[in-house]
């Protein structure tokens, strides 16, 4: 086998992204090391989640950063200080500036709970049930320096039912992010993602 893939999950909340990561890697769905966890939030529970596992974790505290670029940079310095050939948002809730991602370039992805374009931004959920849509769903795509609008790499459906409930909804998309985010990793680890313009194809 490859060597394993190294990653460094950005993370500002719960975590339960982080946690399928882990897990993945623990029942060897996938050949991963994540070599640091970054929160810009110092009580995100994902931060807790990295300890238990004894993975390499920090807070970086935007306050103490008087420009968005400067904290951006320092939030590289970290990863490249690591080393990591994918860096993985999950749950990260700000926008990186293109200079953080020059630094990474092609390498940066995210998940989103919608089938984008549709539905960008926070509750993504929420805007798709209230718009009445049939069927909804969760991304993985590239980051640019805008919001959820980078090639996308892998989408999985999800039908709205009837009698859908918004929490019941939640919980569906997020079993199946847990499902997707894992794959599309081992998809990098394998190197069998070529990315040509907006398109990107698995190999
Ligand atoms: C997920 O719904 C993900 O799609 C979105 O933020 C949420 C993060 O959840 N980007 P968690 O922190 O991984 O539990």
């Amino acid at each position: 086998m490859s060597r394993p893939i190294r990653i460094a999950v950005l993370a500002s909340g719960r975590g339960s992204n982080l946690q399928s990561i882990i897990s993945s890697i623990e029942d060897r769905r996938l050949n991963a090391v994540i070599g640091l966890v970054l929160s810009n939030k110092e009580d995100a529970f994902a931060l807790k989640r990295a300890g238990t596992n004894k993975i390499p974790n920090l807070f970086l505290d935007p306050k103490k950063y008087s420009k968005r670029e400067e904290y951006d940079l320092a939030l590289a310095q970290k990863i490249k200080q690591q080393g990591a050939d994918l860096v993985v948002l999950a749950g990260w809730m700000r926008i990186l500036c293109q200079t953080f991602l020059d630094h990474f370039p092609d390498k940066v992805i995210n998940i989103h709970p919608s089938l984008l374009p549709a539905f960008p931004g926070q509750n993504a959920q929420k805007q798709a049930f209230e718009y009445g849509v049939k069927y909804t769903g969760c991304t993985v795509h590239f980051v640019d320096s805008r919001m959820d609008t980078g090639p996308i790499i892998a989408q999985q459906i999800i039908p709205i039912l009837p009698d859908d409930t918004l929490e019941g909804l939640t919980d569906r998309i997020l079993i199946e992010e847990h499902l997707l985010y894992p794959r599309v990793i081992q998809f990098f680890s394998e190197q069998r993602i070529v990315i040509e313009g907006r398109k990107v194809r698995i190999e």
